[in-house]
């Protein structure tokens, strides 16, 4: 069996990526995308050339995690939030990739581990899509707390043949905030009541009465319209 402890990737460097990582980041992420073209891709590695690269400095601009051992880049792993100011509260992973000489040691593991452990301080959620058939990813990702929401079917194209995915979340119980109607607490059902006047189960108008609101929903009226 595969050891996860840290013993086992004592050697391994996990580093924040920036622009000056751009020729590792795009060799590594061209052999992602040589051995897993099902699973990586994006329209401006379709073109490649400079509007790729510029792709490529904008990720690196944001939170790419590599890992390296003995100075040799062997693993990446991406997040972001979108801006879109209605997805704040979401963030997601990307380009998970660890070369094959180096994977089924735990550094995937780890990497996942510090992406969430960024993204703990600053989003509700994480969210990823991954194949049916990356089952080692899966593993992962359900260790770390992932859960599969839903199936994307045919999420991706190549010649004849479709692939379709997961998609995953990670809520955090830490960041959980109350959506715009109030829970049905305790507290405010001890205020609908007084209103109604309904103590100890005998009903009757209570015009005096006044209602109690939590002072945490105080000024927070508003009501979530998904569109
Ligand atoms: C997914 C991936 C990043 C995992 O990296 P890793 O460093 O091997 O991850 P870990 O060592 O933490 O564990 C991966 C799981 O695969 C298992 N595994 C066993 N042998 C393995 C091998 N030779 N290669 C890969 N994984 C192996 C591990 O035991 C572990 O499973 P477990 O949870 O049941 O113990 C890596 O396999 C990879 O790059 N895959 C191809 C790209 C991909 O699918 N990326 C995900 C995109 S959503």
């Amino acid at each position: 069996m595969i050891s996860h402890a840290a013993g086992a990737q004592a050697d391994v460097e996990i580093r924040r990526l920036n622009v000056d990582d751009l020729d590792l980041f795009r060799d590594i992420r061209a052999e992602a995308l040589q051995m897993h073209p099902q699973t990586f891709g994006s329209p401006e590695e379709d073109d490649g050339g400079e509007p790729m690269m510029a792709a490529y400095r904008r990720w690196l601009d944001g939170m790419i995690l590599g890992a390296f051992r003995c100075g040799s880049l062997m693993g990446v792993a991406g997040f972001y939030v979108s801006p879109d100011r209605r997805s704040q509260h979401r963030g997601n992973i990307f380009t998970v990739y660890v070369r094959e000489e180096g994977r089924g040691k735990g550094v995937g593991d780890r990497l996942i581990k510090e992406l969430l452990a960024h993204a703990e301080a600053r989003v509700e959620q994480v969210h990823l899509a991954v194949l049916l058939e990356s089952t080692a990813a899966i593993n992962t990702y359900k260790r770390n707390g992932f859960e599969i929401y839903g199936t994307d079917p045919a999420a991706v194209r190549i010649g004849e043949a479709t692939y379709d995915k997961y998609f995953m979340v990670r809520k955090s119980a830490a960041k959980a905030v109350p959506h715009g109607c109030p829970a049905w607490s305790r507290q405010n059902r001890r205020g609908w009541l007084r209103i109604i006047g309904l103590n100890g189960g005998t009903a009757r108008l209570n015009p005096f009465a006044l209602p109690v609101f939590p002072r945490q929903y105080a000024g927070k009226t508003t009501m979530r319209t998904g569109r």
